[in-house]
């Protein structure tokens, strides 16, 4: 039986679409961070061989699942590899809702500094309600005007006004996201290119740019780096969640998944190039100094570099933004792509309508962005994060980013090498591909790609030996969240999947 799915309606749309899902604030946010904590130059070597020996593999493994069963992730991996598979499917739709709970949160932020520029984000004289920033600042201060929001009720205001933009465009599923990416996706690097123009004209801009690129060869030594920047790219790529599964399958089944894999992936980290050459040439500029947490630099020390971008106010407060509001756009085509994977499984699996597959995702995830936003003060000198919320998400983030995408992309290679058999989908994707895949492909799938993701897994996990992530600070009757997070989400999430794959299903 067929039930009407939806399609794109060009390849065009697709690219924007699958484009658009990859481009997010894993470009813009994430990516600046981990390179410059890696060291910058040190971050490339381990970035590129992340692209080509894991990245563009598993795009294409992805994209394949989707044209050649027509079905979203977990039921795609029963088709092509049996039920144990399908399990793994769930639990990555699982992580992938967790994600979008707080993947909202940071955009509901960025709405609020968004907001922010043409408020007192830019201006002296503001506090926050944490003993470091009791007193009024004698400048502007975007890092004290990011904790005074933090602090309020408004963000929670801004994640509903960010769920209703999601569901919007949801709402009619290919259709309404194909005519958002449209518009959005084009925008987005309409205002990147600016961002990076103004940002390399700078007097001492390129130094920063010439730090990201310069390689350092002693950082490369360090298992940390190559961690870091595998979680990067899968995350950036959109792998491992379900994500481009579900829109290759929108696809007619002739499509050219090898083609399309590399055109979203070259996008993809074409964007997130002259995204760290825009953010590095400011830091480097005003000479500023990204501590603290993954989020401070694109929140509160780029913006600082922003007020110094110029003498005249309205300049100030347009470029900031701009700024922002390339965050939230390049995020919502982001977010959308998180849920419609949840969406278009349980819609595959269970037959029910969109809207109730939307619902069922949406409640959930929204009670988990509010969590993530409550402004409850649990560590007034700011060692840690400050509000509960962001303590909620720090802990949340840890665990589901570190762990899912990889361990999903490790069972997905052994599921469809082994028990598919990679010559199989390889053959499938060399059948309508201009540039046929040689048997490197096989080698890949079946050894290299596992032995590397279980090497970095295990040695992640190693790491995590001596003290539970977030137990260092003491959050005011809080202790129990280092611990009681990484347990709900496993336990929440193998249910969930354990509930799904028993779930009857016929074809
Ligand atoms: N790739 C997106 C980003 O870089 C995040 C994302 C991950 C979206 C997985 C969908 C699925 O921000």
């Amino acid at each position: 039986m067929s039930t009407k799915r939806g399609n794109w309606n060009s390849k065009l749309g697709f690219i924007l679409a699958a484009s658009g899902s990859a481009i997010g604030l894993g470009n813009i946010v994430f990516f600046s961070s981990n390179a410059y904590q890696y060291g910058g130059g040190a971050f490339y070597l381990p970035y590129f061989v992340a692209l080509f020996v894991l990245g563009l593999p598993i795009m294409m493994m992805e994209f394949g699942m989707g044209t050649l069963t027509g079905k979203s992730f977990p039921l795609a991996l029963r088709q092509l590899a049996g039920k144990r598979a399908e399990f793994v499917g769930w639990w990555s739709i699982a992580s992938a809702m967790f994600i979008t709970a707080y993947y909202v949160a940071i955009l509901g932020w960025a709405f609020g500094m968004m907001v922010g520029a043409f408020g007192s984000l830019f201006e002296p004289g503001i506090t926050a309600p944490f003993a470091p920033f009791a007193n009024p600042t004698e400048s502007a201060s975007a890092m004290v005007y990011f904790f005074s929001l933090l602090a309020t009720w408004w963000p929670v205001v801004f994640i509903f006004v960010i769920w209703g933009l999601n569901l919007l465009i949801l709402r009619n599923g290919t259709a309404t996201i194909e005519r958002a990416v449209r518009i959005f996706v084009p925008l987005m690097w309409l205002f990147m290119i600016g961002l990076v123009v103004r940002g390399l004209t700078l007097d001492g801009g390129f130094d920063g740019a010439m730090y990201l690129f310069t390689p350092d060869l002693e950082g490369i030594a360090d298992a940390n780096v190559w961690r870091g920047a595998f979680s990067q790219m899968f995350f950036s790529l959109s792998l491992g969640l379900g994500t481009m599964t579900a829109y290759a399958s929108y696809l007619p089944k002739d499509a050219d998944q090898v083609n399309n894999s590399l055109l979203v992936s070259f996008l993809n980290c074409g964007f997130e190039f002259i995204a760290g050459l825009a953010i590095f040439s400011l830091l480097f500029v005003y000479a500023l100094n990204p501590a603290g947490s993954t989020l401070s630099l694109s929140f509160f020390v780029i913006p600082q570099g922003i007020n110094e971008l110029s003498t005249i106010p309205w300049i100030t407060r347009l470029f900031g933004f701009l700024f922002f509001f390339l965050i939230v756009i390049a995020g919502l085509t982001s977010s959308i792509s998180l849920i419609e994977g949840p969406a278009a499984a349980l819609i595959d699996k269970l037959k029910i309508s969109r809207r109730k597959a939307l619902t069922i995702i949406a409640v959930p995830c929204m009670i988990g962005s509010v969590l993530c936003t409550l402004p409850i003060i649990v560590d007034q000198g700011l060692n840690g994060n400050g509000t509960l919320g962001l303590s909620i998400l720090d802990i949340t983030d840890h665990w589901v980013f570190s762990y899912s995408l990889l361990i999903v992309g490790l069972v997905e290679c052994l599921a469809i090498g082994w028990i598919l058999g990679a010559d199989k989908l390889r053959l499938a994707l060399n059948q309508y591909a201009r540039y046929p895949l040689g048997r490197w492909f096989n080698v890949l799938i079946k050894y290299v790609i596992p032995t590397l993701l279980a090497t970095v897994i295990l040695s992640s996990l190693w790491e995590e030996r001596s003290a539970l992530y977030g137990s260092g600070v003491d959050m005011v009757g809080f202790n129990w969240l280092p611990l009681f997070i990484p347990v709900f989400w496993l336990v929440v999430s193998l249910g969930f999947a354990y509930y799904l794959t028993k779930k009857p299903y016929e074809a």
